[in-house]
């Protein structure tokens, strides 16, 4: 979605904590998904799981009927960069599947996402979703009072595309998260250093880089939102949800749970750890 950079929510550090809650259900979501999956699962069975286990932790699944979505969850698979509707083909050996959630606990949302490798992969590939990964980092590292949002979006861009030559999709970018599952400022995974609005404490954002092999164009399928890259190679997407605070951002959102049940489960590959 594509709005001005207009009125920024901050929020108190009461309401952060809610938001921590929230991001946190979405990391054990993510979490029970990298514990079963495995080639011949579908990605229509993650959905159902997901949005169950979400309900069961009086939360709601918040993608559904987001703007006519109709899913719990998008698995994007491959070529699909993001917004991949679940279906009923099975997974296989090879495939790189980002699952993308978001909930709604207590009133706040909680999204963000996370690419799981399913077996052998080539190394080109591996060092794709390692990469990818990591610059979420570098963007997070820029995510502290004072900073630019373009700080982030430089972070990313240079770590991604200048310095390995993917292609950093411009489509699509990261936002701002609180009450609503969209909030300003947009957070692009591209820029310039110094750009964009200052950042105080508490401002809560989505960073979101979405990053590919191949070259940076995309398209979106007829179905309105299976976004897909222009030469078919495989695409990359984690997202963090992240407090910005004075000398390091607060991830609220948790990597460490879903890679430890990713590497107890054999069936993901995770050699790039
Ligand atoms: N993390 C994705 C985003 O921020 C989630 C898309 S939600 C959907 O855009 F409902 F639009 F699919
Ligand atoms: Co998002």
């Amino acid at each position: 979605m594509r709005r001005p950079n207009g009125m920024i929510i901050y929020k108190t550090d009461a309401e952060v904590a809610l938001m921590k809650e929230a991001a946190l259900l979405v990391s054990k979501t993510l979490a029970e998904v990298a514990k079963v999956l495995k080639p011949g699962m579908t990605t229509m069975q993650i959905d159902t799981l997901c949005a169950r286990f979400v309900r069961d932790h009086k939360a709601i699944p918040s993608f559904l009927n987001y703007h006519g979505y109709p899913h719990n969850v998008c698995a994007s698979v491959n070529d699909v960069v993001v917004h991949g509707f679940p279906n009923n083909v099975e997974l296989k050996e090879g495939d790189v599947v980002s699952i993308d959630m978001g909930a709604i606990l207590n009133g706040w949302h909680g999204d963000h996402a996370y690419t799981f490798i399913l077996g052998e992969v080539s190394e080109e590939i591996l060092q794709l979703v390692k990469a990818t990964k990591e610059s979420l980092y570098k963007g997070i590292e820029q995510a502290i009072v004072g900073n630019r949002v373009g700080d982030i979006s430089f972070a990313i861009q240079d770590y991604t595309e200048k310095k390995r030559g993917y292609g950093v999709v411009r489509e699509l970018v990261g936002h701002g998260l609180g009450r609503s599952l969209h909030e300003d400022p947009q957070v692009p995974n591209y820029g310039k250093r110094g750009n964009g609005v200052k950042m105080k404490e508490n401002l809560v954002l989505a960073i979101e880089p979405m990053i590919n092999l191949g070259t940076k164009d995309v398209f979106t399928d007829e179905d309105g939102w299976t976004v897909r890259t222009r030469d078919g190679k495989t695409s990359v997407h984690f997202e963090h949800d992240v407090c910005v605070k004075k000398n390091k951002a607060l991830v609220l959102s948790d990597y460490g749970i879903i890679e430890a049940a990713e590497k107890a489960n054999p069936n993901l590959n995770t050699s790039y750890f």
